[in-house]
């Protein structure tokens, strides 16, 4: 579980995310939902401890996120930032291998060598492992960055829009992934989606974010109707029922 208590950030003095309050239950998806500039990232990168709280706490099975040390933390929650993207000289396969840090500190055994292939297999970068990260497309150096957060393994892991640059194959594949480490795998996975449809078909719950607040938490069929989505996104929104479930038409 992940639990956030009157947690605050206040960026300038008309900008403040916050007091938030909210609890992610441990296993499944939940999906951070809501307008750019909401705070979705800023929220997710103060679970991810990349950012300070500036009043209240979070902790993450039962750790404090300020007071517990960055080695320990790193072994139990793994995030993707929105855009963290140093691009540098480094082959897919060593960036995948930096995801390993925590356990090897960079001499990677056969077992992390072992977990590092299934990962980049899993996100279908395979044939791509040897390539340099500036020679690959916007989506396939996407895919290699989040092998790098799931070659980490830990129990939770936080992914920012990490089907930005995707296509439907690979935006799909991914989602079909993490079902399947949050099924098989047990793994927590917080995720903030661009696509309430994405949302709504593969989370197991939604939690919609407006003015650095959060305004709803629910199950999909809470979050998809008429009513809340209009309210959250503040444009009309039509939800009908798809041929795969509910489906959010908003054009
Ligand atoms: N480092 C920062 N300094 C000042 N304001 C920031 C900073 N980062 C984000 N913000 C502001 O905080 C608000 C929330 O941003 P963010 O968490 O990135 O939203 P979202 O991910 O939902 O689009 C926005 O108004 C944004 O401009
Ligand atoms: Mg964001």
């Amino acid at each position: 579980m992940i639990t956030l208590r009157e947690v605050r950030k206040d960026y300038s003095t008309d900008v403040a995310i916050g007091p938030v309050d909210l609890q992610i239950p441990a296993g499944g998806i939940t999906a951070l939902v809501g307008p750019n500039g909401a705070g979705k990232s800023t929220l997710l990168t103060m679970m991810g401890r990349l950012l300070g709280l500036d009043a209240g706490t979070i902790e993450i099975a039962g750790y404090d996120v300020a007071s517990t040390a960055s080695k320990d933390l790193a072994k139990i929650v793994s995030i993707l930032r929105q855009e963290n993207h140093f691009i540098t000289r480094l082959t897919v396969r060593q960036l995948v291998g930096f995801g390993r840090f925590p356990y090897s500190k960079g001499r990677l055994t056969r077992h992390d060598e072992e977990i590092v292939s299934r990962a980049i297999d899993f996100l279908d970068l395979t044939e791509l492992e040897g390539r340099y990260l500036d020679q690959l497309s916007g989506g396939q150096r996407q895919r290699a960055y989040v092998a790098m957060v799931l070659a980490q393994d830990t129990e939770f892991v936080l992914l920012d829009e990490p089907l930005n640059n995707l296509d439907m194959k690979h935006s799909v594949q991914m989602m079909q992934h993490l079902r399947k480490a949050a099924a098989e795998l047990g793994r927590t996975i917080v995720i903030v989606l661009h696509d309430i449809n994405f949302a709504g078909h593969y989370a197991d719950h939604i939690c919609a974010v407006k003015d650095g607040r959060v305004v709803e938490f629910g199950t999909p069929e809470e979050i998809l109707t008429d009513d809340v989505l209009t309210r959250v996104f503040d444009t009309p929104v039509r939800v009908i029922e798809g041929p795969a479930g509910p489906l959010a038409v908003y054009y």
